[in-house]
């Protein structure tokens, strides 16, 4: 679709990928605009006949073009730290329209979000709150605030990003909910006027979905009758890859009309928060194979791109499709796909089937989200250059890094004088 193959050599869009590759050195990190809008679009259209707002969540792709198209597209932003709001800002997002998540809200940060009047803060402790509070009296602000209700669902996924369970740090637990709205309420500089949860990450299920919005939309109700004015309920991120966009809206649909029916006058805004589902797929990671060693039986297809660039397999033994950027006729190896950086764990793909030689080209797929936001500089190494395509065009969005990149912060001391 976005990334297939012409005359056996992959290309993004209208674009060859081994020319660009070969323009802007490995590892790459390639993105299909046409795949972004067309993610979008579905959500849009999944959820159409539905007040509801999609707010793309930042931390999946940071870069400032990919904001910028999501902010054309009409998305909303939900934020998790000074730094990606200080990115939304500089792309000319509506601070309305941005929303701040968060277990660990700095003051510093809280008080930049004030100060540029953003949408929400979704809250998620007491403690929390009091400290916007006070924030909010200090600077003359009234804060517009949603608790992230933690509404205790066990989901399929990696632990580490499984957040819905009473377990998890995340959010405050769902039964004490409408005594802090209340207190919350109380507050001189609150407002609260939405109801946020997010169980976790990379759901392929749409039950865990069904459990948490029913769950809200219950807590809905009684935030109503106890008079308060609640104008969105956010049901969060998480979906993954394998459930259709489609399905996903059809059983939010299906949920809100049947609550309709029940508070057919209340008016209220639905909003989501992907991450994922909206730019993985858009993503893909090139990478040159440096060697091929054997080792007693097994094969290892050694590659310049490691886990400081993808850490996703590392972390989460995540599982990337990986295919050749020239199609080639060689013999067909099962491989593990390595990185260069000395720790074992640095894996991109393992037992992966290939037909390679040295010096090919290896694309790395469905790395659109998690991938860059997630890079480091382990081992000294400068971070991979990032170019967006759209049909026969491209566009280089962030440069690769420089050796003097690397240390440009650091101040040379001599300590032995
Ligand atoms: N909203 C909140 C409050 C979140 O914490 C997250 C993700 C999202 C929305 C977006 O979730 P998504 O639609 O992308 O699943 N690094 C992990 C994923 C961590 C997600 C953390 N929170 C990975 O590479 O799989």
């Amino acid at each position: 679709m976005f990334f297939s193959y012409q005359d056996k050599f992959l290309f993004a869009e209208g674009i060859s990928v081994r020319m660009l590759v070969e323009l802007y050195g490995s590892p790459l990190y390639i993105y299909s605009q046409q795949a972004m809008l067309d993610a979008y679009a579905q959500f849009s259209q999944a959820l159409s006949g539905l007040s509801h707002h999609i707010h793309y969540a930042v931390k999946a792709n940071s870069n400032l073009s990919i904001l910028s198209a999501f902010n054309q597209l009409g998305a909303g932003f939900d934020i998790v730290s000074g730094g990606e709001l200080a990115r939304v800002l500089e792309i000319g997002a509506s601070p309305q329209n941005i929303i701040f998540s968060g277990v660990g809200k700095s003051q510093a940060e809280i008080a930049q979000a004030l100060s540029e009047h953003i949408g929400c803060f979704q809250v998620e402790s007491w403690p929390e709150l009091e400290r916007i509070q006070s924030e909010a009296a200090r600077l003359d602000k009234t804060a517009p605030i949603a608790f992230r209700v933690n509404p205790d669902i066990a989901i399929d996924s990696h632990p580490y990003i499984s957040t819905g369970l009473k377990e998890n740090k995340f959010g405050v637990p769902i039964e004490s909910a409408l005594e802090l709205y209340l207190q919350a309420a109380s507050l001189p500089n609150i407002s609260p006027m939405g109801i946020a949860c997010h169980i976790g990450s990379n759901i392929d299920a749409l039950e865990p979905f069904e459990q948490a919005l029913d769950k809200l939309l219950d807590l809905f109700a009684e935030l109503i009758e106890a008079g308060l004015s609640i104008q969105y309920i956010n049901l969060g991120g998480g979906l993954g890859l394998k459930t259709s966009i489609q399905s996903y809206g059809a059983m939010i649909q299906d949920r809100v009309q049947k609550f309709k029916h029940r508070y057919p006058e209340e008016n209220w805004t639905l909003i989501i928060e992907p991450g994922r589902a909206l730019i993985a797929e858009a993503g893909i990671l090139i990478t040159k194979i440096e060697y091929l060693k054997t080792m007693d039986e097994k094969h290892f297809c050694i590659v310049d791109a490691g886990m400081n660039d993808l850490i996703r397999p590392a972390l989460y033994e995540a599982f990337h499709d990986i295919i050749p950027v020239y199609q080639s006729e060689h013999f067909t190896q099962t491989y593990d796909v390595v990185g260069p950086i000395c720790e074992t764990g640095d894996f991109l793909g393992k037992q992966r089937t290939l037909s390679v030689s040295m010096g090919d080209y290896l694309a790395i797929l469905s790395t659109g989200a998690y991938g860059m936001s997630m890079a480091s500089h382990y081992n000294s190494r400068p971070l991979a250059a990032e170019i967006l395509v759209h049909e026969n065009k491209h566009w280089v969005i962030r440069s690769k890094e420089s050796y003097r990149d690397l240390f440009a912060k650091e101040q040379l001391i001599n300590l032995l004088g």
